[in-house]
């Protein structure tokens, strides 16, 4: 069933002493919040903490990337059921600064989207165009392209259990953020790919997203919730954002 989501990115940012008080503060602020599930995606290090932190509120967490593989000898990987053993519900995968940083194809986005189901988390399947692409008219085609992997690696039962992540490249982290309309076109796009899943997929807006311009993205039909990075680390934006849902 499709379902409300907010969601924080907070990438490479965060230290002991600042996750005590933007978790403890965001708890506090959630507990007037209804009908929107929250979550916070952290840095690996700091999952136990946000595991602790969270025990008692309703925020949920999860890790930002995931490796294809189950254990082994993969030097700095972590697999899902390390992140599952920490009882995260969540990971981002396919975020575009790891395809762009660390060359992430469409094929293994898929496979990490199909490891961390199968080990009972919910990916964040993230697509998006850069503004080259968008520029040449492509937009449509990128996002063919990126879904169609995941397609292609997930049954229609799979499919319907994971969170997808519309964030144009130019919009992540540059304050500019795709209208809403430039938002609702992709969405729908996207809702029409997914064809018997579409009821049950909620499909995110991320980029840019602030608590002046969360209400225009989230009155769209095809838009569910948002993946917020930057606002993510101020509690009271984040909740204002959720509020807007
Ligand atoms: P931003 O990042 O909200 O800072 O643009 C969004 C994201 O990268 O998920």
């Amino acid at each position: 069933m499709r379902r409300s989501f907010i969601i924080g990115n907070w990438k490479m940012n965060g230290s002991r002493a600042e996750n005590d008080q933007l978790l403890a503060s965001l708890s506090e602020q959630a507990a007037n919040l209804n009908g929107v599930e929250l979550a916070v995606c952290v840095p690996f290090v700091y999952i136990a903490q946000a595991s602790e932190s969270l025990a008692a509120s309703c925020i949920a967490f999860g890790a930002q990337d995931v490796s294809v593989h189950p254990s082994g000898a993969y030097t700095g990987e972590i697999s899902v059921g390390m992140l599952a053993d920490f009882n995260c519900h969540y990971v981002i995968v396919g975020h575009s600064e790891r395809r762009q940083y660390h060359q992430e194809g469409n094929l293994l986005v898929a496979k990490k989207a199909l490891a961390a189901l199968k080990g009972g988390l919910t990916p964040i399947v993230c697509v998006g165009e850069t503004l080259e692409q968008r520029e040449s008219g492509d937009t449509l085609s990128v996002i063919e392209q990126q879904l169609s992997s995941v397609q292609a690696v997930l049954d229609n039962d799979s499919l319907s259990q994971i969170v997808i992540a519309y964030e144009p490249v130019w919009a992540i982290g540059t304050g500019l953020t795709a209208s809403p309309e430039q938002a609702q076109e992709v969405h729908e796009f996207i809702r029409k790919k997914l064809s018997g899943a579409a009821d049950k997929v909620s499909v995110l807006y991320g980029g840019s997203v602030k608590p002046d311009n969360a209400k225009a993205l989230f009155q769209q039909p095809d838009i569910d919730g948002a993946l917020v990075g930057g606002a993510s680390l101020d509690a009271l934006a984040f909740i204002q954002i959720a509020s807007a849902v």
